[in-house]
């Protein structure tokens, strides 16, 4: 058995979106399914589900060989099917088990902190891994149990992955501004952990959504807010579809007033995607964008500070 380091990052491609990775990468070495290995430069990119950031191949003989190999460097591997899917399965079979990908969670459920490394098998007796990888989900995906009732719109899916990815939540009685509110799907799934909503929106919320305790709708253009108007937040939520630009000169004045700590915010792509907007978001300090598991044609700028561990339900893997 052998194993070699493989220069650069391997990238999985964001579904639906490779088009925009294949642009942000330039050219790849290889590609195998849905993943590229990007050769030796390691480019940063956003329209990917997962970035395998320390690749290696491993030449093994036998299944228990390969298996073995994968456990003692960590516990945690998800298997990104490309080739070969019964001998991969077998030998995924003998590594500790993930809850999969597609099981839905519960929220408020938060990702896990374990490695979770990322495989797959390129011919019978080649394995290629990764122990370190961008997205904590395994293969970079995620469920989350569906409220068919409660919200008036899907998009509380997102907000729900953004934050089990901060590992963070807004707490009862925070104050939070969700800009670009209607139906209220975020609304609703904020109000529920109990925190102070404030939702602008020239539209309407749904009507169960504005009768929730803590929220406050403002019929109003968002942008046209100085953060003095709304005072100060613990949290700032924007999901409203709007040209980046617009959107991240808005968030220059929050950001210099101080009034807030953080910031989730949907970057809102219309054809082409504004690669140089998303850039200037992600140089923001302690701050990243992504493309979420449950975005579109869109990215997410996420600001939110670690803090101590919050409780948590559910399990870790
Ligand atoms: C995708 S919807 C938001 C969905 C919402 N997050 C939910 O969970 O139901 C986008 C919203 O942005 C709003 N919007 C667009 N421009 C806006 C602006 N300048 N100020 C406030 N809202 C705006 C639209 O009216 C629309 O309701």
């Amino acid at each position: 058995m052998t194993a070699a380091p493989l220069n650069g990052w391997i990238y999985h491609g964001a579904r639906g979106f490779e088009g925009h990775l294949r642009e942000e990468i330039g050219q790849w070495s290889s590609r195998w399914g849905e993943l590229y290995h990007g050769g030796a430069a390691e480019t940063p990119a956003f329209w990917n589900q997962n970035i395998w950031l320390s690749p290696f191949r491993l030449s093994f003989d036998s299944i228990s060989e390969a298996s073995q190999a994968l456990r003692g460097i960590q516990r945690n591997w998800c298997l990104t099917n490309t080739a070969h899917f019964r001998r991969a399965a077998l030998i995924q079979s003998r590594l500790p088990p993930l809850a999969s990908a597609s099981k839905a969670r519960v929220f408020p459920w938060f990702a896990p902190r374990a490695p979770m490394g990322s495989w797959t098998l390129l011919d019978p007796h080649t394995i290629v891994a990764s122990a370190r990888c961008t997205s904590p989900f395994p293969g970079g995906a995620v469920s989350f149990a569906e409220d068919k009732t409660g919200p008036p719109s899907r998009a509380y899916l997102k907000l729900w992955e953004a934050l089990s990815r901060c590992r963070r939540c807004p707490l009862n009685g925070e104050r939070c501004l969700d800009a670009g509110a209607s139906p209220g799907g975020w609304t609703w799934a904020l109000a529920r952990l109990g925190a102070d909503v404030t939702a602008v929106d020239r539209a309407p919320l749904a009507d169960r959504v504005t009768a929730m305790p803590r929220v406050r709708w403002l019929k109003h253009d968002a942008f046209t807010l100085k953060p003095r108007d709304i005072g100060a937040l613990q949290w700032l939520f924007c999901d409203a579809a709007c040209y980046p630009p617009r959107l991240y000169t808005w968030i220059e004045a929050w950001r210099a007033s101080g009034l807030c700590e953080n910031f989730v915010c949907t970057i809102k792509m219309q054809g082409k995607p504004d690669m140089e907007t998303a850039r200037r978001f992600a140089s923001i300090a302690e701050s990243a964008v992504v493309h979420l598991f449950y975005n579109k044609h869109e990215l997410t700028w996420i600001k939110v500070p670690p803090q101590e561990e919050a409780p948590r339900r559910g399990g870790a893997r």
